[in-house]
């Protein structure tokens, strides 16, 4: 084990790839786990002491749609016994008022809740199903059961409209909201002509938050995650690779990133095959893009290598075809006139190509 590995803090487990929503931007991966290859209780329930021997202290219990698994109560009771934070992200969809209750009794701390979109007509069109109203009924639950809510939202060109988002979630009544321009990882990256913003919407969009962020401050946090096509430098992707968090996928694979199934030459480990503590210190997938080391340059010698960590794997290797490139976002990456033939012709495509169902095998 490499003593200068910190424990994970947080373990994003997802729990299952099914869903009730067909989102274009979905970042889960184009092929997705088949029911039948979910992880069983039992492996969940060991995966869960597992990451709590190594540290982790929030579990963020995710998918597709965690309430989807009959189990999930079990799954709750189990991570909060171990003194872990746990934080549901749903699409609030089978969420009623007997499965809340009991899921706090269990010990549930936190609600994250996904919206398509600022008004029903949006939404539903965006979600590829009549789910609105299910979330605003959600979000009310979540609210008189007394716990923190957060909304996040996934913007695109046919939702970019944030004035309306950010009064929509202050009706909701969360305490936080996502304001996340889309990433391009898995599904995502077949509909990125469709979803991609124009610079005049991304324009609009900074003063409207700003503003009301300040206006809201104290009451509902907010936080906008840019378009980084557009930005001159890439994001601080999982704030490093293997540094924080871990991923584990609904048939156990463990991931260092949610979307690093995508990247075709990294090795990936199993909870079935090999222990948590493995694979965080050991594996040749977590310790791949670790630290510094894996770096070229202009990244191995750049003043801004420990603030962005050289940027996001999955993207240099989606635009690249390798994972240890400099992020071609970068303006000093000798591949960022990749990202700009894609801003410059971001391709035709008025329709979305929805997300379709997790096969029975
Ligand atoms: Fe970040 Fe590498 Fe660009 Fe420097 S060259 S700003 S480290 S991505
Ligand atoms: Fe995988 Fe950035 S999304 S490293």
């Amino acid at each position: 084990m490499d003593v200068t590995v910190a424990p994970p803090l947080g373990m994003l487990a997802e729990l299952t790839h099914r869903c009730p929503l067909h989102c274009p931007y979905c970042s889960n991966p184009v092929e997705l786990t088949a029911r039948a290859d979910e992880l069983t209780t039992g492996q969940w329930l060991d995966v869960l002491d597992a990451a709590r021997d190594i540290g982790v202290l929030q579990v963020h219990l995710s998918g597709g749609e965690p309430l989807a698994r009959p189990d999930l109560p079990e799954l709750v009771t189990r991570a909060a016994d171990l003194g872990c934070y746990v934080n549901l992200v749903t699409s609030g969809l089978g969420l009623t008022e007997e499965r809340l209750a009991d899921l706090t009794d269990r010990g549930l701390a936190h609600v994250q809740l996904s919206v398509q979109g600022p008004d029903a007509e949006r939404a539903n069109r965006i979600a590829g199903a009549r789910a609105h109203e299910h979330k605003l009924a959600a979000a009310a639950l979540v609210k008189e059961a007394g716990l923190p809510l957060t909304v996040n939202v996934v913007l695109h060109k046919a939702n970019h409209d944030v004035g309306a988002l950010i009064a929509l979630a202050e009706r909701m009544g969360a305490d936080r909201l996502e304001l996340a321009n889309t990433q391009y990882y898995g599904w995502a990256l077949r509909n990125r002509a469709a979803l991609m913003p124009t610079p005049e919407q991304l324009a609009a969009a900074e003063p409207v938050v700003r503003a009301q962020a300040r206006r809201l401050r104290g009451t509902m946090e907010i936080v906008y995650v840019v378009a980084d096509y557009y930005e001159k430098y890439p994001k601080p992707c999982m704030y490093g690779w293997g540094a924080r968090q871990l991923t584990v996928a609904p048939n156990g694979d463990v991931l260092p990133c949610p979307a690093a199934s995508a990247i075709a030459t990294l090795p990936v480990d199993n909870v079935k095959t090999r222990p948590l503590r493995d694979i965080w210190y050991d594996s040749e997938s977590f310790n791949a893009y670790r630290g510094e080391e894996w770096m070229r340059e202009p990244c191995r010698t750049c003043d801004r290598r420990s603030v962005d960590f050289g940027g996001c794997r999955c993207q240099a290797f989606q635009l690249l075809g390798d994972a240890a490139a400099t992020d071609p976002v970068c303006s000093r990456s000798p591949d960022r006139g990749v990202v700009d033939l894609l801003l410059r012709s971001p391709g035709e495509q008025e329709e979305f190509v929805m997300r379709g169902p997790v096969a029975a095998r």
